[in-house]
C-alpha cells in the first residue's frame, strides 16, 4: 500500500540528516587538518592529540595511550542497553602526495592516501553527535581510534589492552571510504568482505660462476624462475576453483652482471584468500614447492612466511543491520552493493574475530570532480560529501542496535 505519510524511521532520518548537514563544514575542516598532518603507524602523535583534545573539549570520557597512540571514547545512552563499538583507523602511508590542493600533506613523504583522515573525522563527528543525543539510544557506544592499520596492525594490540572489555562490547562496526565504489553507494555483505593477508620472503641459494660455464654452477635465477612458475599452480591446480585465492610474487632480485651466474636470488610475495579454512595451507604448500624445486636443482633455500591479517568476516545479523540502514541512507536499494569483495586486507579482521560485527565500504569516488584515483595512489582523494554519509550510517546503526 502506498502512503504519503512518512513512517517513523523516515522522520528520524530527515532529522538526523539535517543535523549532520550542519556539522558538514566542521567535519571537512577536521579531515583537511588531519590530511595536512599525516603520520605513520604507531606514530600518530599529533593525530591522537587532535582527537583527545576534541574529546576533552566536549567533556567526553576517553582513554588515551592504548597500543601507543590509540584512543577509546565512551558514551553512555540515557538508559541501560547493549554495547556497540565503532572503529576508525588513523594512520597514513609513506607516499609523497602529488595532489595540488590547499590541504595537501605538509609532512614530506607521508600522505593520507587511503582515506583514514576521513575515517577519523567521521568517527569524531559521530562521537560529537551521539554525545548530544544520549536520549536517542540505550546502552553504551565505544568509539575506537586505532593506530597502524597499514601495518604492522594496531587492532590486535588494542584488543590485547582490553578495549573490548569493561564494559564488554557486544558488537562492532566500521567503515572504509572506498574509491572502488561511486559516491552515494554503500558496499555491504555478510561473510567474507576482505581477504586474509600472508607474506613470504625467500632466498634461493645456488652456486655462482661464469655465465659461459653453467655446468660449474647452480643457477639461482633458473631455480627461482621454476619456483615462481610452480607457485602459480597452487591457485591454478590445488585450490578448489569455487574458492578465491591469490599468490603473487612481487619482488625478485638477483645477479650483478650479464655474464655472471647469480649465486643467490631473493623473492618476496603475498598470499590472499577469503576462506579461514585455508589458514596454514598456503605456507605449507609454498614451502613444499620451493623445497622440491631446490632439491631437484641442487640448490637450497631460506624461507620466512608469516600471517599478517586474517580475512575480514562479517556477521550475518550485523551485516543485515548495516544493510537496512544503508538502504535508508542512500535512498535507493541499487545503491547498496553486495558485490564489493576485495582481496585487499584490513586488521579490522581481528576485531571481527573477537566479536560479531560488520565492516562496510562507503562509496567515495567522483570521477566528475577527478576524485577517483585508487587507494594508495599519490593522487588519491575522495568526495568529502561521503563524510556526512558516514556519520549518518554510524548514527543510524547505533540507534538501531542500541535499543
Ligand atoms: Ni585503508
Amino acid at each position: 500500500m502506498v502512503s504519503t505519510v512518512p513512517n517513523q524511521s523516515s522522520v528520524d532520518l530527515t532529522q538526523i540528516r539535517a543535523e549532520i548537514r550542519t556539522l558538514q563544514p566542521q567535519i571537512i575542516e577536521w579531515r583537511r587538518h588531519l590530511h595536512q598532518h599525516p603520520e605513520l603507524g604507531f606514530k600518530e602523535l599529533l593525530t591522537s592529540e587532535f582527537v583527545a583534545q576534541k574529546l576533552t573539549q566536549w567533556g567526553i570520557e576517553h582513554q588515551t595511550g592504548i597500543a601507543k597512540t590509540g584512543i577509546v571514547a565512551t558514551i553512555k545512552g540515557d538508559t541501560v542497553g547493549p554495547v556497540l563499538a565503532i572503529r576508525a583507523d588513523m594512520d597514513a602511508l609513506p607516499i609523497q602526495e602529488e595532489n595540488d590542493v590547499p590541504y595537501r600533506s605538509q609532512h614530506d613523504g607521508m600522505m593520507h592516501a587511503c582515506g583514514h583522515d576521513g575515517h577519523t573525522a567521521i568517527a569524531l563527528a559521530t562521537t560529537y553527535y551521539l554525545n548530544q543525543h544520549r536520549s536517542d539510544f540505550a546502552g553504551t557506544v565505544k568509539i575506537i581510534f586505532q593506530p597502524a592499520e597499514e601495518g604492522p596492525g594496531g587492532a590486535q594490540p588494542m584488543i590485547d589492552e582490553e578495549v573490548l572489555k569493561n564494559p564488554d562490547v557486544d558488537a562492532i562496526i566500521g567503515l572504509h571510504l572506498w574509491n572502488n565504489l561511486p559516491l552515494g553507494t554503500v558496499g555491504v555483505r555478510s561473510g567474507a568482505l576482505m581477504a586474509a593477508v600472508e607474506c613470504f620472503r625467500c632466498t634461493i641459494l645456488g652456486k655462482g660462476g661464469h655465465g659461459a660455464m653453467p655446468h660449474q654452477t647452480v643457477d639461482s635465477i633458473v631455480v627461482s624462475a621454476q619456483v615462481i612458475n610452480a607457485l602459480q599452480t597452487i591457485v591454478g591446480r590445488n585450490v578448489d576453483p569455487i574458492q578465491s585465492a591469490v599468490v603473487t610474487v612481487g619482488e625478485l632480485q638477483a645477479g650483478t652482471a650479464l655474464n655472471v651466474i647469480a649465486d643467490t636470488a631473493r623473492m618476496s610475495g603475498t598470499v590472499r584468500y577469503f576462506n579461514p579454512d585455508f589458514e596454514g595451507y598456503f605456507g605449507k604448500r609454498i614451502e613444499q614447492i620451493i623445497a622440491g624445486v631446490c632439491q631437484s636443482q641442487g640448490a637450497s633455500y631460506e624461507l620466512d612466511y608469516w600471517r599478517l591479517y586474517p580475512p575480514v568476516i562479517n556477521d550475518g545479523n550485523m551485516a543485515e543491520l548495516v544493510r537496512s540502514v544503508a538502504v535508508d541512507v542512500v535512498e535507493t536499494p541499487a545503491g547498496v552493493v553486495p558485490e564489493c569483495q576485495t582481496m585487499g586486507g584490513e586488521d579490522m579482521a581481528f576485531f571481527l574475530q573477537a566479536i560479531p560485527g560488520c565492516y562496510f565500504f562507503l562509496g567515495s569516488a567522483n570521477p566528475q570532480k577527478d576524485l577517483a584515483y585508487p587507494h594508495h595512489h599519490p593522487r588519491f582523494d575522495f568526495d568529502e560529501t561521503a563524510l556526512g554519509m558516514g556519520v549518518e550510517m554510524f548514527v543510524r546503526c547505533v540507534e538501531k542496535f542500541c535499543r
